[in-house]
């Protein structure tokens, strides 16, 4: 087991007496509960309440009332407040710990870190805002406040590091069932880790790790989902997209995000438990691009076309070259719909 070090000069997580003045005010959301009840009940000021309410209503909660009469929701607040959170969760490896930020940079290096320093299996690190958010090659990824999932999963898995890219699998056919449920269309996986809606981005999936030749010490896989823009930014807009753009309607993140750690938690289990053929074979129902489509492939060394031909058990795409050089394994790379 990995040693436990001290997480103290970790960023700063959202305050648990803010979260829990957002559970009082959800769980109450029928009533108008006075300021000085607050105070009593989180062990602050009423001083200090009115501030924390003034920081939700700029993130966008809408709550009604002031000091003297008290205050209500005017409807269940879409945050990802880990108090309520880890009530969804229970039963799962991510109900016990829930970092949760405002603002940070990228979860995904939250989450590296606390890896080393020796946090356990399933911790949970969320953001309503990334200023470095990062996607795969060394790309960006846009982290508007509030609007976006930006989550990553600490993980341990009792797997040799070669297994780790059927992680990302599973967190995309997690990702890709959660979503389901919130659009008209079936959404499609473009391998290994690209969510897509009428042929456009709305998530994806980054997964690092630390490890040695033969031995994963931890892994993390970060989980990106366009929920409530409203439009995308001019330069993405061609090939990204997010589910309210698809719908015409506003989705609950939070909803979404306890369906899509459910969906984790099954197939994770499915996975350790039986190995990669249920996930492969999942992966062959939802994915067109399993087998049978035209793509480019491009890789740090070449660039490609061909046909996709099934997975290996080890999560890898297999693509029959146009070159007339057989099949190729494809380990890590850009792949695109060829023409
Ligand atoms: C990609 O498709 O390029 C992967 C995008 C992954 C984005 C998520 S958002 C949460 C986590 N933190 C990050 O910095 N990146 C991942």
């Amino acid at each position: 087991m990995t040693p436990r070090k001290s997480t103290a000069h970790l960023p700063q997580t959202t305050d648990r007496r803010i979260d829990a003045l957002l559970t009082l005010l959800a769980e109450n959301a029928t009533i108008v509960i006075s300021g000085a009840r607050i105070a009593k009940e989180i062990g602050v000021t009423r001083q200090q309440v009115w501030r924390w309410i003034e920081k939700l209503r700029a993130l966008g909660v809408k709550v009604k009332g002031h000091p003297h009469t008290g205050y209500h929701i005017e409807r269940f607040p879409d945050i990802l407040a880990p108090q309520m959170l880890s009530h969804r969760l229970y039963g799962t490896p991510f109900a016990r710990r829930i970092h949760h930020f405002f603002k940070i940079d990228s979860t995904n290096t939250v989450a590296m870190r606390m890896g080393e320093q020796g946090e356990p299996h399933g911790t949970l690190v969320l953001a309503e805002e990334q200023t470095a958010g990062r996607g795969r090659a060394g790309r960006s990824w846009v982290s508007e406040r509030s609007v976006g999932i930006y989550c990553t999963i600490l993980l341990r898995p009792p797997i040799p590091p070669a297994h780790a890219p059927l992680l990302t699998l599973v967190a995309g056919l997690a990702a890709r069932d959660a979503a389901a449920e919130d659009l008209d269309k079936s959404p499609d996986i473009r391998w290994p880790n690209d969510l897509l809606v009428g042929g456009k981005k709305f998530g994806g999936i980054l997964t690092e790790m630390h490890a040695e030749p033969d031995r994963l010490h931890y892994a993390v896989v970060g989980i990106g989902i366009n929920v409530n823009q409203s439009k995308m930014p001019a330069e993405l807009a061609e090939i990204a997209t997010s589910l309210k753009i698809e719908t015409s309607r506003p989705h609950s993140r939070f909803e979404l995000l306890v369906r899509l750690l459910r969906h984790f938690d099954r197939y994770y289990n499915r996975f350790i438990s039986d190995g990669s053929q249920p996930i492969v074979r999942r992966f062959a129902e939802v994915s067109s691009y399993f087998r049978g489509k035209r793509v480019r492939i491009t890789t740090l060394t070449e660039q490609f076309t061909g046909t996709t031909a099934g997975l290996e058990s080890s999560g890898v795409l297999r693509v029959s070259r146009d070159d007339g050089r057989g099949t190729e394994l494809v380990l890590a790379g850009d792949v695109a719909e060829a023409d």
